[in-house]
């Protein structure tokens, strides 16, 4: 009988087999899988877990905080959370570049990750422990879609944790390799992860790195965090999240249109609305989301976020578009 308790206690068995006394780490994106695994790896091991949030400065308003209060609140995890914001910003200057922007963030990813891993062992080394294992949020269409390569790899270079080099020697512990999201997302509830991380949407590795078309600056990721902040809150209010596969929302910061404020003229960037109904991302269509909802939004953005003075919505299915715009 597939239960969630019946997983979580023979997951944590397995967990226990395989780790023993060692030291284990997990690379925590804030994203739904990882949280999950690492909240069953904690229920199993406890306190030889401690758990990496590589900071990038490229989450959405609120993420980071979410990871470390309410996350740690709930589970009771060792965080280690490497503020690394100046060194993605600072690689990432002056390029607009899409595979560019994906591999500098992927390559900074593991510099950081491999810094925290070092910093671990080193203070476990002083207790004669080595960290051997690694955690990972492998779900079963991962594993099905062959050796970790997404069908799109040869279309963009996803970056997540499992773009980690082969040169890290580490065991893998990946506990829900023969779930699928909904049962990853009830095997959660059980643990008690909060509800606003298990019913989360898809978000991109290189979060909204990818979703500014120009360059990352502090500026435009602002522009972006405000903007994507009010669509993520009309549309949680409208009840529509359930209904939607993920919403990006895209700054297109190398454009610039005329409009009109009060009796001046305003210059400003478009934002771009990308709902989107899919089953598992590798096919999806453009969610015929209500018009009022979309009115309120696109109000909404243009009066409080400035530098935006236009709204509009992407209405293309995938194929031919890809979900994100980077
Ligand atoms: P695309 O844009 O290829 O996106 O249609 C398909 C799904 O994958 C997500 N995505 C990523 N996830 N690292 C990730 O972990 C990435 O580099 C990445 N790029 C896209 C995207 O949000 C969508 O759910």
């Amino acid at each position: 009988d597939w239960t969630a308790d019946n997983v979580v206690a023979e997951q944590v068995e397995a967990i226990r087999a395989q780790i023993g006394d060692a030291r284990v780490i997990c690379a925590l994106s804030g994203g739904v899988d990882s949280a999950v695994a690492a909240a069953l790896v904690q229920k199993a091991v406890g306190d030889q877990l401690t758990c990496v949030h590589v900071d990038h400065g490229l989450m959405r308003a609120g993420e980071v905080e979410q990871i470390e209060r309410d996350f740690v609140a709930a589970t009771g995890v060792n965080l280690v959370i490497r503020h690394e914001k100046e060194r993605f910003l600072a690689a990432l200057a002056g390029v607009t570049d899409p595979e560019q922007k994906r591999k500098i963030i992927g390559r900074e990813f593991i510099r950081v990750f491999e810094d925290a891993q070092r910093d671990i062992v080193a203070e476990a080394g002083a207790h004669g422990e080595e960290v051997r294992f690694l955690v990972q949020g492998t779900l079963y269409p991962d594993v099905v879609e062959s050796g970790g390569g997404e069908g799109a790899a040869n279309i963009k270079s996803h970056h997540n944790v499992g773009g980690l080099p082969d040169d890290l020697t580490f065991s893998l512990v990946e506990p829900l390799r023969t779930l699928f999201k909904d049962e990853v997302r009830a095997v959660g509830r059980e643990l008690g992860v909060p509800e606003e991380i298990v019913s989360r949407q898809p978000f991109p590795g290189p979060g909204l790195g990818i979703r500014i078309v120009g360059e990352v600056t502090e500026r435009n990721l602002e522009i972006l965090r405000r903007a994507d902040a009010i669509a993520r809150e009309e549309l949680t209010r409208a009840g529509l999240d359930g209904e939607i596969w993920q919403c990006p929302v895209v700054l297109l910061a190398d454009v610039r249109s005329v409009g009109v404020q009060g009796d001046g003229r305003t210059y400003g960037h478009p934002i771009v609305l990308r709902p989107v109904s899919s089953e598992d991302a590798m096919t999806a269509d453009w969610t015929r989301l209500p018009y009022d909802v979309l009115s309120v939004i696109s109000t909404r953005i243009t009066n409080e976020v400035r530098e935006v003075n236009r709204v509009t919505l992407d209405v293309t299915s995938k194929p031919p578009g890809t979900i994100e715009w980077e």
